[in-house]
């Protein structure tokens, strides 16, 4: 018989947000009645911007004919793809880079798991706490940890806890380690570090020979002028970070599914036998080996989003659902409940009330104001008495959540 991956069974709990969709589906079936708002997922609500729609469909149109029939294409992602987000969105912030420093892919969440395929198992991870879930998981499943601890803390992996006494900017490791996952602005928390705070770890990872992923997925949601919008804009980092970056959120693709990965060609890590090697190669060889290219049609919708008239619709999307991170804040802290975030990122991050944990406060906020948020403690251990609220929904939904919780724990 064949033999399991044992990794995935020190796995403590099913994924978060399947966990929630099965408690909501067991709420919304016991209470049919109920008019439920969903702010829990960050799933986006609007519909895609009209000129990246039109190119959509163009580019269907052209799969229909013999002259612009595309098969497949680069692994990498079409030049012209490429290209235009290098010129659009990175060198208005001061960032050069080659076309061959970046890939083209499905979507972000891949990417953070997949690039793990390119580094030893011996590496020591750096991971924040609260967290997306992914890069935790992803690390125990290919087998990089031990045992999870009662409080949920997987063996041979470095939490770095982000709490409201260090701002949520974490303190740099004490011990060495090889790889750093950072997320700005945050997921879960909604919070931002600025030039002078990245540079620290910058500084770090070149002083060590360690690694940082920058996952920037919520890059285009930074309303706070100065604060960066990739870790390229830092001094070194074109030596020591890798950035993830992803349509879902910024152009509403989390149906549609594109992301991207810089690996710039300076990043490097060392052989067994203790020679530099260039991870920019290994992705590319992973890339061409693995992967056959995001789909024709929708390179073309993901360029369209750097047109003119594509980039101005599409900002005012993200206005529109920033405006939704402001109605939520201000809701909440008139109801005298402490929150962080919102301001550079569609999360809001909540302190639950009256002390409740936060899936004792998620049943009571399900099951009390039919709304559904996430909780804190589902991203880590520190995210314990914390709770997520994301702004993605349609306005009057999030309008009316926030008063259903007004009333409910406004003071
Ligand atoms: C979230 O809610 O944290 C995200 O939507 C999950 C994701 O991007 O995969």
């Amino acid at each position: 018989m064949a033999h399991i991956n044992d990794h995935y069974l020190k796995l403590k709990a099913g994924y978060l947000f399947p966990e929630i969709g099965r408690r909501v589906r067991e709420f919304t079936t016991a209470n049919p009645e109920a008019k439920v708002i969903r702010l829990g997922i960050g799933d986006v609500t609007r519909p895609l911007a009209p000129a990246v729609l039109k190119a959509f469909h163009e580019a269907i149109d052209d799969l229909g004919t013999t002259e612009n029939f595309h098969g497949y294409g680069p692994e990498q992602g079409y030049d012209w793809l490429i290209n235009t987000i290098i010129d659009k969105s990175y060198k208005p912030l001061g960032v050069e880079l080659k076309t061959s420093e970046m890939f083209i892919s499905d979507g972000s969440k891949c990417d953070c798991a997949n690039i793990l395929d390119i580094f030893a198992l011996d590496n020591k991870v750096a991971i924040g706490d609260p967290v997306y879930p992914v890069y935790n998981d992803t690390n125990v499943m290919v087998g990089r940890t031990g045992e999870a601890d009662e409080k949920g803390y997987y063996k041979g992996i470095v939490y770095m806890p982000f709490t409201e006494a260090n701002n949520f900017i974490p303190d740099l490791p004490k011990e060495k380690v090889d790889i750093i996952y950072l997320c700005f602005p945050n997921n879960p928390t909604g919070t931002v570090a600025s030039k002078e705070e990245l540079q620290k770890w910058v500084d770090y990872a070149n002083a060590n020979d360690a690694v940082i992923f920058y996952d920037a997925a919520y890059e285009a949601f930074i309303t706070t002028p100065g604060i960066p919008h990739s870790i390229y804009e830092i001094e070194g980092a074109k030596k020591c970070a890798i950035e993830f970056r992803s349509f879902s959120k910024t152009a509403g693709f989390t149906g549609v599914r594109c992301g991207l990965v810089v690996v710039p060609e300076a990043v490097m890590g060392t052989t067994e036998q203790g020679e530099k090697y260039s991870f920019n190669k290994l992705w590319n060889r992973r890339t061409s080996t693995k992967f056959n290219g995001a789909s024709y049609p929708v390179q073309r919708a993901a360029a369209a989003v750097y047109s003119e008239e594509g980039w101005q619709q599409t900002k005012e999307i993200i206005d529109y659902y920033m405006d939704n991170a402001r109605i939520i804040r201000e809701g909440l802290q008139a109801a005298g409940i402490a929150c962080y975030g919102g301001v550079d990122a569609p999360y809001i991050w909540l302190k639950t009330p009256a002390g409740l944990s936060s899936w004792d406060f998620f049943d009571k906020l399900l099951q009390e104001c039919h709304v559904v948020g996430t909780p804190g403690s589902g991203f880590g251990p520190s995210g314990e008495g914390y709770f997520r609220l994301s702004a993605f929904g349609d306005k009057d939904k999030v309008i009316e959540a926030v008063d259903r919780i007004k009333k409910k724990w406004g003071k």
